[in-house]
């Protein structure tokens, strides 16, 4: 593999460890790994990982160290780390796998003399299951020189594709937001949407289904064009009496209603910027949204 710095230490069997542990195996790096629980190490040794029970054992020869704990854990697990970094060997790039942490929880080793960055898969790892392809993944790196590098190199042995963020101190904070807002908002909007669906339909599995395609047709649209181009439905056809009767319907619903109420004020937006609705349908839809 190019520039993959192995031995690899990977700590933190989670949902998120064990597919990149499963991956980066397969892929034929070298990779030993150490999970807080029982539980964890046993579920990395069922899948063939060499798993220790103490962070020692990943960390003895490691070239580069990828933590996958939660974003709060991050420091405490790299403050751990700093004793086991070996006197005399060259220091171990640390990555963690947090999408809007940022560096500062690695602060510590980098202090001893570690490079260390960040790789962050924009995908989302259910607990059960498979996990995503990650052919179809892409991975922001972000981070020191060196530890870019080397998240690049564990990227491409994933088969994945890298998506390198700013050099800016918001830059990670910033992907973060976006990255949940479309995918966490995106789950919590179709939660909303399916149940109003399977209330006004006979069979709500069938709504399900067929809601879940309206979403997929509209990934696929913005697949093709922009986020102007790609809005369909009453704001861009200017139907300010179809909004109307909307937010009545779903006067008993208050968050529903608000974040219709929301989302109709983007949609105006995208609507107005690409010239599909006059400035009296602007204001007709404006007005509708502020009652
Ligand atoms: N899930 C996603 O969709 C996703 C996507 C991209 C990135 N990420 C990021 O990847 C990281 C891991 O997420 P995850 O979904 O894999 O979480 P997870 O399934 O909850 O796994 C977390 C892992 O961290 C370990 N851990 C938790 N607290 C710890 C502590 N205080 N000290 C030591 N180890 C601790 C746990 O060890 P034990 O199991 O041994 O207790 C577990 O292996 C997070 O930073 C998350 O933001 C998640």
């Amino acid at each position: 593999m190019r520039g993959a710095a192995t031995p690899l230490a990977l700590i933190g069997l989670g949902a998120v460890g064990l597919r990149l542990a499963a991956a980066w195996k397969r892929a034929g790096l070298q990779l030993r790994a150490h999970s807080r629980s029982r539980v964890s190490r046993e579920a990395g040794r069922a899948l063939g990982l060499e798993v220790g029970e103490l962070p020692a054992f990943a960390l003895e020869h490691a070239r580069c160290v990828v933590i996958c704990v939660p974003a709060p854990a991050i420091a405490e697990v790299a403050a751990g780390l700093v004793p086991l970094l070996a006197r005399d060997a060259a220091r171990p790039v640390v990555l963690h796998t947090s999408g809007g942490a940022g560096l500062a929880p690695l602060a510590v080793l980098r202090a001893a003399g570690c490079a260390v960055g960040s790789l962050h898969p924009l995908a989302a790892f259910a607990p059960e299951g498979p996990g995503p392809p990650f052919a179809r993944v892409w991975c922001a790196i972000d981070g020191d020189q060196d530890a870019r590098a080397c998240a690049a190199a564990l990227v491409e042995a994933l088969g994945a594709q890298a998506l390198r963020l700013r050099d800016a101190p918001d830059a990670a904070l910033r992907y973060h937001a976006a990255a949940s807002l479309l995918s966490n908002g995106t789950v919590a909007l179709a939660s909303l949407a399916l149940e109003l669906a399977g209330e006004a339909c006979e069979r709500p599995e069938q709504a399900r289904l067929a809601f879940l395609e309206l979403l997929a047709g509209n990934v696929d649209n913005l697949r093709e064009r922009s986020s102007e181009r790609a809005l369909t439905g009453p704001v861009a056809r200017g139907e300010s009496a179809t909004l109307h009767a909307h937010l009545e319907l779903l006067a008993d619903r208050p968050l529903a209603q608000e974040i219709y109420r929301a989302l109709s004020r983007q949609m105006l937006a995208l609507a107005q910027r690409d010239g599909r609705i006059d400035a009296q349908a602007a204001l007709a839809i404006a007005r509708v949204l502020e009652a």
